[in-house]
């Protein structure tokens, strides 16, 4: 059937093939689909599960119903942990939605993988709403990933006061409120939970016509020492994960400009836009036991952006 005529579900749900099987039903139109769904799943099966004591745990993650967001909650999910898949708007729900329901269809009789649930990262009761999700569907949280975040160009001497106040609200206040959900459940019940928290390479890089955005980032770092400092005797982990360009829809506009794009890869020593495999795999790792001993840490999945590429060549 050409692509065209597929409803949004069938065009979902063709990511549910093995690639073996969607490039025979749908040819090279399934790679670009899964490319704009920013979900790059070419993750090969005898690859997952990699991390047998996650199964059975529980995550929260927010944002997930598109970017990293999805392959995270996706891998996740691949590795026999139990997901809630955070949404925030309409626009998103039916991709949450229809991740879950890929999950729940193989699972057993009467039993939830996955749950889609709405919530505005930004409000306290929203994010209580997560938590209750998680205890109430699947009767434990175990990790939680504060990954909903926003970002838009304004030049810092017109950044209007609404504009900042969302990027803060939704990059740093998101984050702070996920956490402390986590943490308080983690502390009452004696469980040796994991979060992690996307921040960027704009944790340490400054962005200008970005100011708002890499303050936020630079903010989720600090408060993710923090609060790992706070709480590492318990036995609970709070990392970064800082990617650098990873194809999501965050920056689709930017990285479907051939020159646009050309300039960004020119800024990363390994010359290549990252794919949402990359931050899923170093997500997978840092809430398993194979990175126990790893606590307040920013790990940078950017192909080397952060190490100042325009030293390559031993100028300076
Ligand atoms: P994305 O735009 O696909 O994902 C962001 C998600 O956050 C969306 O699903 C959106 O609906 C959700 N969101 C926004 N406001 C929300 C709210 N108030 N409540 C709940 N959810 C809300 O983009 P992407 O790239 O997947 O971004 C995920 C995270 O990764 C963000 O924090 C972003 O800053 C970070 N990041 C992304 C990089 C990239 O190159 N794609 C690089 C570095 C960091
Ligand atoms: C942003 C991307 C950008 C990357 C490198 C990320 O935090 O979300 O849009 O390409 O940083 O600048």
């Amino acid at each position: 059937m050409p692509y065209a005529e597929l409803t949004a579900s069938q065009r979902i749900s063709s990511l549910a093939c093995s690639s073996h099987t969607g490039r025979e039903r749908f040819g090279w139109r399934f790679e670009i689909h899964a490319t704009m769904l920013g979900a790059q799943y070419k993750t090969k099966s005898k690859e997952v599960p990699m991390y047998p004591e996650l199964q059975g745990q529980v995550a929260v993650v927010t944002g997930a119903a598109s970017g990293l967001g999805y392959g995270i909650a996706k891998r996740y999910l691949d590795e026999g942990m139990n997901v809630v898949i955070n949404y925030h708007s309409d626009k998103r729900r039916e991709h949450a939605e229809e991740l879950a329901a890929r999950y729940n269809e193989k699972a057993d009789a009467g039993k939830l993988r996955a749950v889609a649930a709405q919530a505005d990262v930004t409000q306290e009761d929203e994010i209580d709403k997560l938590r209750h999700a998680a205890l109430e569907v699947f009767g434990r949280l175990d990790v939680w990933v504060n990954n909903a975040g926003l970002e838009a160009r304004h030049p810092s001497h017109k950044l209007p006061k609404e504009a900042w106040d969302k990027t803060i609200a939704v990059n740093l206040t998101g984050v702070f409120l996920g956490s402390r959900a986590a943490l308080a459940h983690f502390v009452e019940h004696d469980v040796r939970g994991r979060i992690i928290n996307l921040s960027s390479v704009h944790e340490v890089i400054p962005w200008p016509t970005f100011s708002d955005y890499a303050t936020t980032k630079s903010g989720i770092m600090m408060y993710t020492k923090s609060i790992a400092l706070e709480y590492a005797r318990l036995g609970i982990r709070v990392n970064c994960i800082a990617p650098g360009a990873i194809e999501t829809p965050i920056n689709a506009e930017k990285f479907d400009d051939p020159e646009l794009r050309g300039r960004t890869e020119n800024m990363i020593p390994m010359h290549r836009i990252g794919k949402v495999t990359d931050v899923a795999n170093a997500a997978a790792w840092l809430v398993s036991g194979q990175s126990r001993y790893v606590t307040g840490h920013s790990l940078f999945v950017d192909g080397g952006m952060s190490l100042y590429p325009s030293f390559e060549r031993g100028d300076g």
